[in-house]
């Protein structure tokens, strides 16, 4: 049970009551170019390239960071000469003077920073994963809808012009019925060198690191700065490639085909291209069962980069299919973009389409929400939704069974 670890605002409590509008001064509408000061939770390589992104936005100031580890806050430091810098982000979250938080700590801790930014009156990008459990996930939804923060999740591709195009061939009937989706997700890496794994720097010691933060009621053990540095390769800090990438796949295909939660989730795979002393698979194939005749698959391997990363939607009437980098089997040429092909037996008329929408720019997006109040591309909902698909997955593959919604939220229940 996440409970908040800082001082809620008297407004919250109004917002419950659906009067916030009347005195919060932060949910006004403001003009475009009104100042929005950012502060930033978990300040590696993530939220370093997040403060990029938002520095670059009219009128945005970064004011504060919280990182439980020292060289992170020298390093903001030659960003932001000005800014300040705390281990513990419950100090950051006392100052008055910001308007919004961004998070990118590790997944093991989000749920904690999520619920307590939104305790403390901020309004919130939380990065994705949005937590680590089904248990969070449901925490964080209802800690959302209590408030009047605005919320989203750092699943930027809800604001790619691919998911617009989607939906508007999907809304015009072209693809016919989908029954399957199969989408995945594929990198490497030379021999020898692990995926995600990363040299501990020598500054990373037990001085300079906040390790019980970290932990954040993890059982208490001594500082371990290869864990800190490569959290992702631990169940106990990470849901492994489900929850870094097949998450902002599943996202999109949600949305694109407008999908509940999975019924049920199977999982298999193991760690099979670099045995590191990693604990979460390196080679994964999903299945999720979906209401109203829907299987989505999702395959991912670290040894073989060949076919980069996309999604199929087949349909009865036509296919949609979004390329990041695949490459074609006959020609050798490297794809990217959306298209629609239609199925001829069904649509013999039909013609082949290419997606025009451009991408909108997902930071932008969210400090576009912070002034407006408006909801931002990536909602909490979708975030929800994206983050149960995966604990589901990861849920099946450590129990080596299939695994209902059921069973996955009742287990989430008992904890
Ligand atoms: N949306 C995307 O495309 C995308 C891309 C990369 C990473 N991410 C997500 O961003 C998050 C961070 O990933 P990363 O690669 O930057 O990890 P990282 O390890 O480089 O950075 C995490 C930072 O959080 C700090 N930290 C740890 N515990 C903390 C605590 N209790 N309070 C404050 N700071 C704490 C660490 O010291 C570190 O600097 C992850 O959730 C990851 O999935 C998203």
């Amino acid at each position: 049970m996440i409970k908040s670890t800082v001082g809620r605002r008297k407004f919250l409590g109004i917002a419950a009551s659906g009067l916030a509008w009347l005195t919060s001064p932060r949910s006004r509408v403001r003009g475009a170019n009104d100042r929005v000061r950012i502060g930033l939770i978990g300040a590696g390589a993530r939220g370093q390239e997040l403060l990029d992104q938002v520095l670059t936005l009219t009128n945005v100031e970064c004011v504060a960071i919280a990182d439980v580890y020292k060289r992170r806050h020298d390093e903001i430091r030659q960003r932001v000469p000005s800014v300040s810098a705390v281990d513990d982000h419950r100090r950051l979250l006392d100052r008055k003077d910001l308007d919004a938080v961004l998070v990118a700590s590790p997944l093991h801790i989000h749920a904690r920073h999520f619920v307590d930014t939104l305790a403390a009156g901020k309004d919130l990008y939380c990065e994705k994963t949005m937590t680590w459990s089904i248990e969070e996930a449901e925490e964080c939804l209802a800690a959302a809808k209590g408030s009047d923060r605005v919320v989203t999740v750092g699943l930027q591709h809800q604001s790619s012009g691919a998911l617009a195009d989607a939906k508007q061939w999907l809304k015009d009937g072209l693809a016919g019925k989908i029954t399957q989706v199969e989408a995945w997700m594929s990198r490497n890496t030379p021999h020898g060198k692990g995926q995600w794994v990363r040299a501990v720097p020598p500054d990373c010691t037990a001085t300079n690191v906040s390790w019980d933060l970290f932990l954040n009621g993890q059982p208490r053990r001594p500082f371990d700065p290869y864990k800190l540095i490569n959290w992702r390769l631990f169940w106990e800090f990470s849901g492994g490639n489900v929850t870094e990438n097949m998450v902002h796949q599943i996202a999109w295909i949600m949305r694109a085909l407008d999908l509940p939660l999975p019924t049920a989730a199977c999982m298999s795979g193991g760690v099979f291209s670099e045995k590191d002393g990693r604990e979460v698979p390196d080679t994964i194939a999903v299945t999720l069962d979906f209401p109203n005749d829907l299987v989505v698959t999702w395959h991912s391997t670290f040894s073989n980069k060949h076919y980069g990363i996309g999604e199929r939607l087949l349909g009865s009437d036509g296919t949609i299919e979004r390329l990041m980098g695949s490459t074609d089997m006959v020609t050798g040429v490297a794809e990217t973009g959306i298209h629609y092909y239609p199925e001829k037996v069904n649509r013999p008329d039909g013609a082949a389409l290419k997606g025009q929408t451009a991408d909108q720019n997902h930071m932008a997006n969210f400090i576009d929400c912070v002034r407006t109040r408006k909801q931002p591309n990536a909602s909490v909902e979708i975030g929800y939704r994206s983050a149960v698909a995966a604990h589901m997955a990861n849920w099946a593959y450590r129990q080596k069974q299939r695994v209902t919604l059921e069973m996955a939220k009742s287990a989430a229940t008992r904890g």
